[in-house]
């Protein structure tokens, strides 16, 4: 069966059909991405009411050309599926109509998609066309890696999941402040990098030459047993450690001692490497108590480590997630590149999981702003 799966929760337009094999893994036959970012680049941040005009504009000729790439007919679309929660509640509307809309005329189910869980589930799509081609590891089926192990680090959500399909999890950790990419966004514009930010970090972090030891950071534990996270701390140390103490100068309203644009060359690469690698260890550190812990919390092994969300693109992540894996024997499902930050592809993939268990919506379907766990 085709899906048409459609993405509009942020600042991406986003459309996408894959083959769902009921068992087997969806194959993307196509997945289009239109980003706004350089609509609300100056105003550093995503402004609700530019983003949600932009989606108008943008729905029906992104969705035109999924289809088209896909090299099928409308008519050949067997289910639609539309990423209703969390998100900007102007954005997933734009979405939610527009897949109502398709499904409603066409005369095929409609399923609503949580779009954190969503990213979960974009390491277990097979693709020639996102990014290049892509095949799904651990080989076998879908279901063959569950139960697992599920973190999302995205822009608006950090949380650790138990999973025991797809469609079944219990959140088990989540950030109790800014979520990673934000904190990395935020971490970009101390340093003054611009926009995009968490890739311009990972850059010049990845450059030759920084040192990561540079500056001492704050890793969060939070307590012996927790498996929450928090960001806001090391975001301000890092403020400091670029400007000094607040009270103590004459720069900005603040009295800071230093200015941004005084770092070197040499100190914004190290400060850059120094915070990647604070916010990094504190994912790894309580992804492995997780680990440590998931026979308790799931009464059976653990048989993957199931990855998704924009900061899986993070140069040092990956690396570290790869290590870990094959130090503890664990499998990791990273996505292709192309499907780490938002694309409509896995909202088709997991519609389709939706679909099989006989999860469908009905035209009351509505966008909600929070994660359904
Ligand atoms: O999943 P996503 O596209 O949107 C949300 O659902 O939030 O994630 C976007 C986030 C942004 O904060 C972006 O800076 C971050 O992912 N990101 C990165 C990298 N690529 C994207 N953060 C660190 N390193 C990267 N290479
Ligand atoms: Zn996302």
């Amino acid at each position: 069966m085709l899906i048409l799966g459609i993405e509009t929760s942020c600042d991406e337009t986003a459309a996408a059909v894959v083959r769902g094999v009921p068992g087997d893994r969806c194959v993307v036959l196509s997945s289009v991405v239109a980003s706004q970012h350089d609509l609300h680049e100056e105003y550093a941040g995503v402004v609700p009411e530019i983003a949600s005009r932009a989606h108008v504009e943008a729905i029906l000729p992104v969705v035109r050309s999924a289809v088209r790439e896909a090299g099928v007919g409308l008519g050949e679309i067997g289910a639609v599926a539309v990423g209703h929660r969390p998100g900007l509640v102007g954005s997933l509307l734009v979405g939610v109509s527009a897949a109502k809309g398709l499904a409603w005329s066409l005369g095929v189910p409609l399923v609503g998609v949580d779009h954190v869980h969503a990213h979960l589930y974009a390491g277990l799509l097979e693709s020639e066309v996102a990014g290049g081609e892509h095949r799904a590891s651990p080989s076998g089926t879908v279901d063959d890696v569950f139960p697992a192990l599920g973190l999302v680090v995205s822009g608006g959500h950090t949380s650790l999941y138990v999973m025991r399909s797809p469609i079944e999890m219990k959140r088990v950790g989540a950030t109790i402040d800014d979520a990673l990419g934000e904190a990395f966004d935020k971490a970009a514009t101390v340093l003054e990098l611009g926009h995009p930010g968490g890739p311009n970090l990972d850059r010049l972090a990845s450059s030759p030459g920084a040192n990561d030891r540079a500056v001492k950071l704050p890793i969060s534990r939070l307590s012996r047993d927790s498996l929450d996270m928090s960001f806001s701390g090391l975001k301000t140390a890092l403020l400091y450690a670029v400007r000094g103490m607040p009270g103590r100068g004459t720069h900005g309203p603040q009295g800071y001692e230093r200015r941004s644009e005084d770092l070197s060359d040499d100190e914004r690469r190290n400060l850059a490497a120094s915070f990647q690698k604070a916010a990094v260890d504190a994912v790894m550190l309580k992804l492995g108590r997780a680990l440590d812990r998931f026979d308790a919390l799931a009464g059976e092994p653990c048989r993957a480590v199931l990855t998704g969300g924009g900061v899986t693109a993070n140069s040092l992540l990956r690396a570290r997630l790869v290590a870990m894996g094959e130090e503890r024997g664990v499998p990791v499902v990273l996505p292709p590149m192309a499907l780490c930050v938002d694309n409509a592809a896995m909202i088709a993939g997991l519609g389709h999981e939706l679909l099989r268990a006989g999860r469908v919506s009905d035209m009351t379907l509505a966008p909600v702003p929070t994660t359904a766990c």
